[in-house]
């Protein structure tokens, strides 16, 4: 028997530490906040995400009545990203919650499904997102989603290319 562990390296920084470019991402995550609609949860989310062609796209999270219908910012965001630039490729992404009118004091973490969504997208990209998890006072900003999704499922595991 033997034991495996798990590191990740993950920086803790504030909004005056990050470069323009980096803000730039966290401001459309704040402002895509607004415009979520989460009548049910009153979790308001937003994201953004960096392509390699300089565009920022964003999106909110979008609830139903019949809660599973309802999506995450992140796969709002994603999506709709692939959709509209199916050959972009994401190079950043920010996610930011509000609550009570206010940035939520702890960083918004992708939940389960979107983690896996955001390893898609570093797959069609070909390399890591850099990621900025938002706080009221911290940022978590690390490299590729694996550092927060150990043993993931990705196309190696399913051992033929998808077309
Ligand atoms: N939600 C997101 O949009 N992203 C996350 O990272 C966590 C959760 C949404 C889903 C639901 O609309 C609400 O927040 C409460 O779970």
């Amino acid at each position: 028997m033997k034991d495996i562990e798990i590191v990740a390296k993950i920086k803790v920084c504030n909004y005056n530490e990050l470069t323009d470019e980096q803000k730039s991402v966290v401001d459309a995550a704040k402002k895509a906040t607004l415009r979520a609609y989460a009548p049910y949860s009153n979790y308001f989310v937003g994201a953004a995400v960096l392509l390699d062609n300089g565009e920022i796209v964003s999106g909110s999270n979008q609830e139903n009545a019949a809660y599973p219908s309802g999506i995450c910012a992140e796969r709002t965001t994603l999506f709709y990203a692939g959709s509209q630039y199916p050959d972009g490729k994401v190079c950043k992404m920010a996610i930011v919650a509000r609550s009570n009118g206010e940035i939520t004091e702890e960083i918004c973490a992708p939940c389960g499904a979107c983690r896996q969504v955001i390893l898609e997208s570093e797959h069609r990209a070909g390399a890591p997102i850099e990621l900025m998890l938002c706080g009221r006072e911290q940022i978590y900003l690390f490299q590729g989603i694996r550092a927060i999704l150990p043993f993931a499922f990705d196309m190696e595991s399913l051992k033929k290319p998808v077309p």
